[in-house]
C-alpha cells in the first residue's frame, strides 16, 4: 500500500494549477448514458473515482474512450441498466447512474452503498424524488430496482434537506419525463450548475439551476454534446490552505474565485491574504501569526463540509480556539485523531471540534480515513517540524490528481513510497 514521506517546513512557493472538479465530472459521466449519442468531455480529473465511474459506464453497455484530453462517452445500446454492489461499495456516488438509467431505459437496478467513514449517507432521498416522477421502486437484496416502463412523469419534488447528488440524480430523470418537474430546495453547488449545463447542451430545458427551485420541461430525447468540466473547488481549496499553513506565496491557477468565497473569507478573517490576481488566478500569502476564527459547515455557498478538515489543520496554527461545526454529516472528524497524534489540541463535542492553538505540529506516522481527512493530514506534514509518515493514501487517490508531483513543484517535500 503506497505511503507520503512528508518533510515539514517549506513555504510553499510558485504556482499550482487545479484540475477539473471531480464532483462535477462524476454526474457529467452519468449524464452521458441519456443518449445514445457521442458525449465528449474535456478537463475530467485523473483520479480514481472517475475511473471507477467509467467501469461502470462500461459495465452498463456504453463505450469510453480517452482521446487527447478529452474522454468520449457512446451510450448507443445499454444491455445493463445496473450499477452492482463491487462498485457501489468502491464509490457511493455510483447512485448517480440510478435517474438516468431509469429515464433512458424504463428500469435501473443500483445496490444499496454499506456504510461510509464519514457517515450513514442513505439515498432514500434519491429513491422517494424518483417515486414523484412515477417510477416503482422495491428494495431487494440490497438492492434499489426502479421501474417506469412507460416513461417518468414530470412532478413537483420538495427535498426534505439538501443533498447534491439527490439533485443531479433527480435532474437526470427529469430531462426525459413528460411534462414539467420542479426540484424545490434543491442543492446550488457549482457542480449542478455544471451538471445543468451539460444537459442543456444535449438539448435538455432547464431554469434555475444553482437557484434552490429548479424548473425542467422534459424532452423526448436528448443529443451528444461537447463540455468542459468546471474546475475542482476543493481542490484548489486545498492548496490555498496549503499556502497559507506553510506561510509561503503561492498561485493557485485555473480556479474559479466565485466558488471559493466562503473559504477566502475565513482565510481573511484569520488574517492570512488572498488576492486575484486573474480571472482565474488566487494568490495566497501565508502571515507569520495566524489567529483562530470558528466556522460551520453549510450547503453551497457557506463554507464547504469538503474543506473542514483541511480548515482544522489549518486551525491548529492559528492563535487562539476555534470552534469549528459540522453540519452535513455526521461522523466527518476523524481526521482529529490523527492531528491529535501530531500535536495538535483538538477536543471533539458531538459536531463540534474545539481546537486550540498555535501548538507546533510534530511529524508522525498517520492514517488517512477519508479522502477529505487524508488531505487535512498532508497540510499537517506540510507544516510539521520532521517526518510525516501517511498511510493509505489510496483514499487521497481517489480525488486529487497527483497532488504529491503538484506540492512538489511548489516546493514541498513529499514523495509517495510504495
Ligand atoms: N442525505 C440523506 N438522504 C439522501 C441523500 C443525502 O439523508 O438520500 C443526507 C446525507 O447523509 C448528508 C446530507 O444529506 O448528511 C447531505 O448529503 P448529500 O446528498 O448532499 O451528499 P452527496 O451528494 O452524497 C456530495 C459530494 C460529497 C460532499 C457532499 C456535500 C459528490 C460525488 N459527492 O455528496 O463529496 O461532501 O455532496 O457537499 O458530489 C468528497 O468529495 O469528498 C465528498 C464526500
Amino acid at each position: 500500500m503506497d505511503k507520503f514521506l512528508i518533510q515539514g517546513g517549506t513555504p510553499l512557493e510558485g504556482e499550482i494549477a487545479v484540475s477539473g472538479s471531480k464532483n462535477s465530472a462524476l454526474p457529467a459521466l452519468a449524464a452521458s448514458l441519456l443518449t445514445g449519442e457521442k458525449v465528449v468531455l474535456g478537463r475530467i480529473p485523473k483520479v480514481r473515482d472517475i475511473r471507477t465511474m467509467e467501469k461502470l459506464l462500461v459495465h452498463t453497455g456504453a463505450s469510453v474512450r480517452h482521446e487527447r484530453g478529452v474522454v468520449i462517452v457512446e451510450a448507443a445500446d445499454l444491455s445493463r441498466a445496473e450499477a452492482p454492489y463491487e462498485v457501489v461499495k468502491t464509490m457511493r456516488a455510483s447512485s448517480l447512474v440510478l435517474g438516468p438509467l431509469v429515464a433512458r431505459c424504463g428500469r435501473a437496478r443500483v445496490s444499496l452503498p454499506g456504510g461510509c467513514a464519514i457517515g450513514s449517507r442513505p439515498i432514500n432521498l434519491h429513491v422517494s424524488a424518483l417515486e414523484r416522477l412515477g417510477a416503482t421502486v422495491r428494495q431487494e437484496h440490497g438492492y434499489i430496482e426502479a421501474e417506469a416502463p412507460n416513461g417518468l412523469q414530470g412532478a413537483e419534488v420538495s427535498f426534505d434537506r439538501i443533498t447534491v447528488t439527490g439533485t443531479e440524480d433527480l435532474l437526470m430523470a427529469a430531462v426525459l419525463a413528460s411534462g414539467e418537474t420542479v426540484i424545490n430546495n434543491a442543492a446550488r453547488e457549482p457542480e449542478v450548475v455544471d451538471l445543468a449545463d451539460l444537459l442543456t447542451k444535449m438539448g435538455a430545458l432547464i431554469e434555475g439551476a444553482g437557484t434552490s427551485t429548479i424548473r425542467v420541461k422534459g424532452v423526448a430525447k436528448l443529443h451528444g454534446a461537447t463540455h468542459t468540466i468546471i474546475a475542482d473547488r476543493i481542490e484548489a481549496g486545498t492548496f490555498l490552505v496549503a499556502g497559507a499553513i506553510t506561510k509561503g506565496d503561492l498561485k493557485v491557477t485555473g480556479c474559479v474565485p466565485e466558488h471559493l468565497r466562503a473559504l477566502i473569507a475565513k482565510l481573511h478573517d484569520c488574517g492570512t491574504k488572498v488576492t486575484e490576481t486573474a480571472v482565474d488566478t488566487l494568490r495566497v500569502r501565508g502571515n507569520g501569526k495566524m489567529k483562530s476564527v470558528d466556522m460551520t459547515t453549510e450547503e453551497h455557498p457557506g463554507f464547504a463540509t469538503d474543506l473542514q478538515a483541511q480548515f482544522m489543520a489549518l486551525m491548529t496554527q492559528a492563535d487562539g480556539i476555534a470552534i469549528i461545526t459540522e453540519t452535513i454529516f455526521e461522523n466527518r472528524f476523524m481526521h482529529a485523531q490523527e492531528l491529535a497524534r501530531m500535536g495538535a489540541n483538538i477536543r471533539l463535542d458531538g459536531r463540534r471540534a474545539i481546537v486550540a492553538g498555535a501548538r507546533p505540529l510534530s511529524g508522525a506516522e498517520v492514517i488517512a480515513s477519508d479522502l477529505r481527512a487524508s488531505a487535512s493530514l498532508v497540510l499537517a506534514g506540510l507544516a510539521a517540524q520532521g517526518e510525516t509518515s501517511i498511510d493509505r493514501v489510496y483514499h487521497i487517490d481517489r480525488g486529487y490528481e497527483k497532488i504529491e508531483a503538484k506540492l512538489a513543484g511548489a516546493g514541498a517535500r513529499i514523495r509517495r513510497v510504495s
